[in-house]
């Protein structure tokens, strides 16, 4: 079925268009915010279309030509095509949006911290060609994209992508399909290599080759690690304190925004108090949000060790780091460790529903949530209503520029 002469009035986090037609919302691929177009439906559901875009009828005033020439294959960004002002003005609406829908706020004004548009990310994950070509997903597919450049990734990430392929081409010529996946990771001076492999029997060939590599390199084989070349961490400076980040230990990916992330935070949370820094990863947001006097609880065992180290290096005096599921702490835990107040930053899916109502069951005043997804914050904000607390501060970081994503940070203090 075409649908002709509709408008997209709004951009799903994965990229869609929203189009109203006169009986059921259409989420619509390859659609620009704000253009009138012709549709074709390609699956009809109870309450939705899932259609396509097949005609522009009348550009966006907010689109713009996208600068990366692989972004109308590319999944990695989804709204390169219109001009940061209006990305800035959509996540707005996402935000305010989630929060009206699930916790029944209604905020007038949101205020989202502006990024750099470009060379941002401090890590990139790509795919691997039987023949060791670097590549993204295709949007809305798994089929690959190869790549040779990638705007979003740091400069020194996008200078040695060349020389990085050459690594992944010259492993593939000998041994064709052995390689899958690559993550690259850099600081300001380094480069970390974890190449996910399909086979142990490369390793001694890799190890040869590769031993003295400018590069650190490590393999990944299932679940065994293999060093290859130099360290399997990286150290990043942030807000002047050093903190040593392993291979598989979280790090936010964009260096300017986490440490406007975390002053927020600290603004958000006040002075002298003894925080719990649930899903604390390896203690950034913990060191660079609380300083000393921390509880961290996480469940990467690996990033717990190096919580502890970076506490040991930035001179933390009182702190303790425990390796466990966030859902260990109960009342009498927050009660015998003196917590003043709450740090939560969990995975997108949220908080457990028990953690909130071990919360509700203690006097913490005030709770500092850091979230990279407004849906499940949203939800979470209003179990947190539903036992006495209210919404009291907001605001969000453009972590990620050209996708529909951004970091929201909330105070939510019981009334
Ligand atoms: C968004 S990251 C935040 C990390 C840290 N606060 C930071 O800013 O670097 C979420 C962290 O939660 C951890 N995690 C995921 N599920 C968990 C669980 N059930 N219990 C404890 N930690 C968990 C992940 O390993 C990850 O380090």
């Amino acid at each position: 079925m075409e649908i002709k002469d509709i408008k997209i009035i709004d951009i799903l986090q994965d990229g869609r268009g929203v189009a109203r037609t006169e009986s059921k919302t259409a989420f619509v691929e390859k659609a620009v915010y704000g253009e009138i177009c012709n549709i074709k439906v390609n699956k009809e559901k109870k309450n939705f279309f899932e259609a396509e875009k097949i005609k522009t009828l009348k550009k966006s005033p907010y689109y713009r030509k996208p600068p990366c020439p692989y972004f109308y294959e590319c999944g990695g960004c989804s709204i390169m095509d219109i001009n940061y002002k209006s990305q800035i003005e959509l996540k707005k609406n996402l935000i305010k949006n989630a929060l009206l829908k699930s916790a029944k706020i209604n905020i007038e004004e949101l205020e989202i911290i502006e990024s750099k548009e470009f060379s941002y990310r401090n890590k990139i994950r790509l795919q691997i060609t039987k023949e060791g070509k670097l590549a993204y997903n295709k949007k809305y597919s798994n089929d690959l994209v190869e790549i040779k450049d990638c705007l979003l990734a740091k400069d020194l990430i996008r200078e040695n992508l060349g020389k990085i392929e050459n690594i992944t081409k010259e492993i593939s010529k000998k041994y064709p399909n052995s390689l899958e996946e690559i993550t690259i990771r850099a600081n300001d001076k380094e480069i970390l290599l974890n190449i996910k492999i399909k086979d142990e029997k490369i390793i001694p060939y890799i190890k040869n080759q590769y031993k003295n590599s400018y590069f650190n390199i490590n393999l990944i084989n299932k679940k065994e690690k293999t060093n290859i070349s130099g360290k399997n961490y990286l150290i990043y400076n942030l807000l002047g304190k050093k903190f040593k980040i392993t291979m598989n230990d979280f790090y936010q990916v964009n260096d300017n925004m986490t440490e406007k992330l975390y002053k927020t935070a600290k603004d958000f949370l006040g002075e002298n108090q003894k925080v719990l820094d649930l899903f604390c990863g390896s203690a950034t947001s913990s060191i660079a949000i609380n300083g000393d006097n921390v509880v961290g609880i996480e469940i990467n065992k690996n990033a717990i060790k190096d919580a502890k180290g970076n506490a040991k290096e930035n001179g933390l005096k009182d702190y303790k780091f425990i390796a466990k599921n966030a859902n260990y702490i109960d009342h009498k835990f927050i009660k015998k460790e003196k917590i003043d107040a709450i740090v939560l930053d969990p995975p997108r899916a949220g908080l457990d529903k028990e953690i909130i109502k071990t919360i509700a069951k203690t006097k913490i005043k005030n709770i500092v949530y850091i979230s990279c997804n407004p849906q499940t914050l949203a939800r979470d904000i209003n179990r947190f209503q539903n036992k006495g607390y209210k919404l009291d501060k907001i605001k969000a970081c453009d972590m990620f520029s050209e996708t529909m994503h951004a970091e929201v940070i909330a105070l939510i203090q019981k009334m």
